[in-house]
């Protein structure tokens, strides 16, 4: 599969390891500049392209950086994606890094913010996935006790193929429902940073109140 990952961080970083490693044809992108990726590429055999380019012909675009970013991303970042593209949103909103995000303060699901930053559905993953699990913790399928990662998206097919590249990865998932109550799997819920399996994610989604905890407000 085309995938594109804008943000080549922590979390971006190790998604281009893995999702190379398992034979996907990857573009990653920084906010610095293509030359600034050789190190990542040469490693991983994904290319390092520019932001703009990131997405192009890409099936699955994962948008990695901070949320304070994100409404810098190039206009039109998403047009020369393939059609029907499947955005992932791993974004977390930090006010310490972020600043004061007046809607998510008054209660917009952080996700939902960055799909209107963008102008694209997002699906909601590995928001609360620490980044070395992804090249660490990822299981065959039917393991028992195998780590499961929430996704949650208001549209059944783009959330079936993020289900299905996570399977790929080496973990199972919890469908957390639409982006509405994607606050289900915001900083600070009892799921966030959880390296349960399916039956304790889907028993710490249950648990989380949407009350935006002092640690986490600007
Ligand atoms: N770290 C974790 O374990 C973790 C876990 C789950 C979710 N998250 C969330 O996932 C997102 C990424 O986290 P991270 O830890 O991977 O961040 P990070 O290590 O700080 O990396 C951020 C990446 O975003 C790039 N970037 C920033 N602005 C950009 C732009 N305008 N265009 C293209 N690239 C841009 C940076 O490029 P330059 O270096 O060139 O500026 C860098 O490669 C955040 O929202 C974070 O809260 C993080």
């Amino acid at each position: 599969m085309k995938i594109g990952i804008i943000g080549a961080g922590n979390i971006g970083g190790n998604l281009t390891r893995r999702l190379a490693s398992l034979g996907h044809e990857v573009s990653v992108a920084n906010s610095r500049g293509p030359e600034t990726l050789a190190e990542l590429a040469e490693e991983t055999g994904a290319t390092a392209v520019t932001a703009s380019e990131a997405a192009r012909d890409a099936q699955v675009v994962v948008v990695t950086i901070p949320l304070k970013a994100v409404p810098a991303l190039p206009a039109g970042f998403l047009d020369a994606a393939a059609e029907g593209v499947v955005v992932i949103d791993t974004g977390n909103y930090y006010p310490q890094r972020d600043g004061r995000i007046a809607a998510i303060e008054d209660g917009l699901p952080e996700s939902r913010w960055t799909e209107t930053q963008i102008g694209h559905p997002v699906v909601k993953a590995f928001n609360g996935t620490y980044a070395q699990d992804i090249v660490t913790r990822g299981l065959p399928g039917g393991t028992a006790g195998r780590q499961a990662l929430p996704v949650a998206g208001d549209d059944a097919a783009a959330k079936a193929a993020v289900r299905d590249l996570i399977d790929e990865l080496g973990f199972d998932t919890v469908d957390a429902g639409g982006l509405d109550t994607s606050w289900r799997q915001q900083p600070g819920t009892p799921v966030y940073g959880n390296q349960g399996d399916a039956a304790a994610v889907e028993k710490a989604l249950a648990a989380a109140s949407p009350e935006r905890t002092a640690e986490w407000r600007a």
